[in-house]
């Protein structure tokens, strides 16, 4: 689809990206900071987002799968993927020197079996579970992570962990996981098991966790603080911001007499005649549907309140508060405009959810424009 013809236009400002990574950088020096790029960079743009950040130090990409790996490799960054591998991934990520995780004896054994099948290493992180519950080694698993530290064409590069609460400062859930991961560590250092590169910390940490950005951890792994968004819950320690706008247009005006109904469901009736705008965006573009009859859009910097329940493709708001609204001006959706602003947070505040949902939903169809200033 040309991109001249999009009616919805997301816009990250890659400038406040590479600033925002900065701000993180500089917080937790000295150690590094891996950029988690997974999901299409939560769906802004992996490679812009990795173009940003490569030359402003990132040491390493964190992504969910191998396509997203093989996807990043032209950037000359070390990429690496988070979670676990599947059978049928393994011999091209070990092929192209993707970082890879290994989260439990089977995942290893098969990653040594593909390197010595093509007389190749595969650089290699030791997963362990403290609490996640997903993938990972048991912290008390010492004997089978020793067993793939003894399997030939795996180079045990790192070793991480990873935190279901950390948002939440003083966390005894958290103080626990960090205390079984270093005891673990110890216990396999005592038996000759070192790893270079220790790291536990997302962004929620990174805001709320000071301990795990000192050593014997020297590489955080941030995603959402990247794009200038927190977890609902937590402190805010790092001064990032947002880095993007969701806009469309007005497709039409319309004069609609008093008790007119508005939208599937007639979730809606004029009270009185009424100005009622259709912009051309709806859950399709990441709208969620939670806004219907309580979210709100900018026109020429007015306030427009959602009418009715938003649809795939159209929303209908009020033009009251705009009198001057014409078919085909800009909607801002999120962003500035004028003196107001409508933020993430505010519409996961309406749908009940975090940033990670709203920006992850914007959807394909939109035009993504970079700006770099
Ligand atoms: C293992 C792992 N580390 C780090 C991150 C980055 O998290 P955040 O976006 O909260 O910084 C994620 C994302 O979910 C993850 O799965």
């Amino acid at each position: 689809m040309s991109s001249a013809h999009r009616r919805v236009v997301l816009e990250v400002n890659l400038g406040t990206v590479r600033n925002n990574f900065q701000k993180i950088a500089t917080a937790v020096s000295p150690c590094g900071v891996m950029a988690v790029l997974k999901a299409n960079a939560y769906g802004l743009g992996a490679r812009a987002v990795g173009e940003a950040v490569a030359g402003a130090g990132v040491n390493r990409f964190g992504v969910a799968e191998l396509d997203e790996a093989l996807d990043l490799l032209y950037l000359g960054v070390p990429v690496q993927i988070l979670g676990s591998v599947l059978a049928e991934e393994i011999p091209e990520a070990v092929a192209c020197g993707i970082v890879l995780p290994i989260p439990d004896r089977e995942t290893g054994q098969r990653i040594s079996d593909a390197c010595v099948r093509q007389s190749r290493q595969a650089l290699c992180h030791v997963k362990i579970d403290t609490g996640m519950g997903r993938l990972g080694f048991p912290a008390d698993g010492d004997a089978d992570v020793r067993f793939v530290g003894s399997l030939p064409g795996l180079v045990l590069e790192g070793v991480f962990t990873h935190f279901p609460m950390a948002y939440r400062r003083g966390s005894a859930v958290t103080e626990a996981q960090i205390e079984s991961f270093l005891a673990m560590l110890g216990r396999l250092d005592s038996a000759g098991m070192g790893f270079r590169l220790r790291h536990a910390a997302n962004s929620d940490a990174i805001n709320n966790v000071g301990r795990v950005y000192r050593e014997p951890f020297n590489m955080v792994r941030t995603g959402i603080n990247l794009y200038g968004c927190f977890d609902t819950e937590g402190a805010r320690a790092v001064d990032v911001r947002s880095v993007l706008t969701l806009r469309t247009r007005l497709m039409a005006v319309r004069e609609l007499p008093a008790g007119a109904t508005v939208g599937y469901g007639c979730t809606f009736q004029t009270p009185a005649r009424m100005r009622v705008g259709t912009i051309s965006a709806g859950y399709a573009d990441g709208l969620p549907l939670a806004l219907s009859n309580r979210g709100r859009v900018l026109i020429g910097g007015r306030v427009c309140p959602v009418v009715g329940r938003i649809s795939m493709d159209y929303t209908t708001v009020d033009l009251s508060q705009a009198p001057d609204a014409r078919s085909g001006d800009v909607v801002t959706c999120i962003g500035t405009d004028g003196d107001d602003q409508v933020n993430i947070d505010e519409w996961a505040a309406i749908k009940g959810t975090h940033a990670y949902d709203i920006i992850c939903s914007i959807g394909g169809r939109g035009e993504r424009r970079y700006r770099s200033v």
